[in-house]
This record gives C-alpha cells, structure tokens and sequence, in this order.
C-alpha cells in the first residue's frame, strides 16, 4: 500500500464523497450558500445539476453538515434509489424521516406525512425531501412528487424539495407536461467542471486533507496533463490520480512526474478497451466449437478410463488447452 510510502495518513483519491475533502470553486460555494438559504428560508422546489462526476453528491453531503450546523432541526429524507415507483417513493421517505409504521394506505401515508410536517413546523422545524440521481425519475412521479408540495399550510410550505441530477434532469423538467412543477422551481443553481488551476488547487486540497506533508507530490506537468485528460471532472481526477500513487509506488517514485500520469492514463485506457468478447470477426465458427468440444470430450473419456496417472495428468492439461481454445 503506498500511504507509509508517501506519507499519508488516508487515501487522498477515494471514490467516496465524503464532504472532508471538499474543495469549494467560487461556483460550489455559491450554490452551497444559496441552498442552505432557500431551505431556511422555506423555499419550494430547488434544482441541482451537473455532468456525472462533478461533486453533486459531495456537495449535497456538505449540505446535510451544514443544516445541522446551522439549525439543528432539519428534518431530511435523502432519496438516492429514484427508479422506484411513487408509492415506494413515499414510504422510503417516511421511514427516513422516522415517521413511526407508515401506513397502508396511500391517503394515509399522506396524511402521515402531513401530520409529521405540521408538528415539524409547530416545534419551528423543516423538512427537506432530497432526490439525486433525480434524472431518472419519470415524468409521472415528478409530476407525483410536485403534488407532494401542496402539502401547505394557507401561510406557508410545510415541504422543501431539492432535486439533484445529471443535465438531462433539466431537459426532463422543461417538458410541457411539467410545466407546473417549473413554475415551481425557485433555485436552479449548476455544478462546472474544474479549469486547469482549480483542478491543482482541488488535488492539493485532497492532499492535505489525507495529511500528506509534500503537497507538491504530483509535479506542475503532471498536474496539467491530469487536468486535460481528466477535462475538470473530480471523479477523473480521483481515478488518475490513485493510479498514479499506485504506480509510483511500485516504482520507487518519490515525486509523480508527467511520464507516470501518461503510464497511468495507458493503464485506465487498456482496462476500458479490453473487449468483453472476442470481436465478431474473431469468434470462432460452429463447426470449429463443435470440433473442439468433440476433441476436448473424447481427450476426457480417455482420462477416465487411463490406467497410467502420468499419461492421465498429461491428457488432462491438453483437455484443458482444447477447452480453453473452444471457450474463446
Ligand atoms: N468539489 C469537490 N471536492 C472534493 N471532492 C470532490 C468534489 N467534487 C467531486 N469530488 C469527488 O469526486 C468523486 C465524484 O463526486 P460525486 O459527488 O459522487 O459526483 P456526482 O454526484 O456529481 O456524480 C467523489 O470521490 C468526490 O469525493
Ligand atoms: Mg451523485
């Protein structure tokens, strides 16, 4: 393992988002800050997007810390399972927010529902309902989920929903048939990618966090060559990144020059290229499988009725050749 090697204390590149290592742009802080608002200020729908990899997940756990920072009293249901169907939906939610037994009836987990936010709101807490991955969510359960909303009182919103999803989600929700949730939507905020610089600044962060004592480990031309391959996405960066600890590792590097990020690019690249199956041109013809698998069988009875063990051994390892020839 190379933590003792390079002097760390954890993984600096894990795939995890765990909000300790989060690297704030002027742009995640924005959206950060404008989401701790809208809740507390009891805002209807909200909107999160951005390209896979971008921090939305990181972020939104950040978001949960700093609520509870801020006011202790947020009641959050995080949905992350969005292929479910409504009814699931709704009772996941419930046992989130521990309402005790939801019940049966799809009324009355609605009702259920009404009753935990309006106590909620009385003791002068919220509710927030976050779903990632929101953009599979189909266009009947967003318009369900909306419904959700008119749970109000005549003076206010009992229910914060923030919705968080790949761009398509914004796609999704400017659909005719969800024109009312958008006329709901009263935050719509975005996650960039990285620029070059950011992506340095954003590794050094992740560096410090797992204790490193040499933020320089990975050289200038190192970093900007991860920054082009990795086009500003964190979880590229990640990837890269631990490949090249492990690399260099293995080769004694103290310092992560250019030519190991490029080792560690091949590497990436081969485990995406190597075919699952043999290409089609390549595969093997019927008759030639039927071929082998006659030989490989026969090469088998042989083995069973063998008296010598040797010759057995010898005719099992060509059997397994034949068998390997015919699986491929
Ligand atoms: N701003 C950031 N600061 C620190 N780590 C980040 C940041 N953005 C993304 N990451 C890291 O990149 C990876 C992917 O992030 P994630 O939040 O899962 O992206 P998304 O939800 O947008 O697909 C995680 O390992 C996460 O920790
Ligand atoms: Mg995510």
């Amino acid at each position: 393992m190379y933590l003792t090697f390079y002097g760390l204390k954890e993984k600096p590149f894990n795939a995890t988002p765990d909000p300790k290592f989060l690297y704030l742009t002027p742009g995640h802080r924005e959206a950060l800050a404008q989401l701790v608002y809208s809740v507390q200020e009891n805002r209807g729908f909200l909107v999160l997007t951005g390209e896979v990899g971008t921090g939305k997940t990181t972020l939104l756990h950040a978001f949960l810390q700093r609520l509870n920072r801020v006011n202790g009293q947020t009641a959050v249901a995080y949905v992350f399972n969005t292929m479910l169907p409504f009814e699931d939906l709704l009772e996941y939610v419930l046992e989130e927010l521990g309402v005790p037994t939801p019940p049966s009836s799809p009324a009355q987990r609605l009702l259920a529902l009404r009753r935990f936010m309006l106590d909620r709101r009385r003791a002068g807490q919220n509710t927030v309902l976050i779903l990632d991955e929101a953009q599979n969510l189909d266009p009947a359960t967003l318009e369900r989920i909306r419904m959700l909303s008119n749970l109000e009182t005549p003076t206010e919103k009992l229910l914060q929903i923030l919705l968080v999803g790949q761009p398509e989600l914004r796609a999704k929700l400017n659909r005719p048939e969800l024109r009312q949730l958008q006329q709901r939507i009263e935050l719509q905020c975005g996650l960039a990618p990285l620029s070059r610089e950011q992506v340095r600044d954003y590794i050094e962060t992740r560096l410090r966090v797992a204790g490193a004592r040499d933020l320089g480990l990975f050289s200038d031309r190192a970093q900007d060559r991860i920054a082009a391959y990795s086009r500003g996405i964190p979880r590229r960066v990640n990837i890269l990144c631990d490949h090249c600890l492990v690399i260099g590792y293995a080769e004694h590097r103290r310092r992560i020059e250019v030519d190991t990020v490029d080792q560690a690019i091949a590497a990436l690249a081969g485990a995406a290229q190597r075919p699952a199956r043999r290409p089609a041109s390549l595969a093997r013809a019927t008759w030639e499988r039927w071929f082998l698998g006659a030989v490989a069988a026969a090469l088998i009875a042989g083995i069973a009725v063998s008296p010598l063990r040797t010759e057995a051994t010898q005719l099992l390892t060509f059997a397994r050749h034949v068998r390997d020839l015919f699986l491929r």
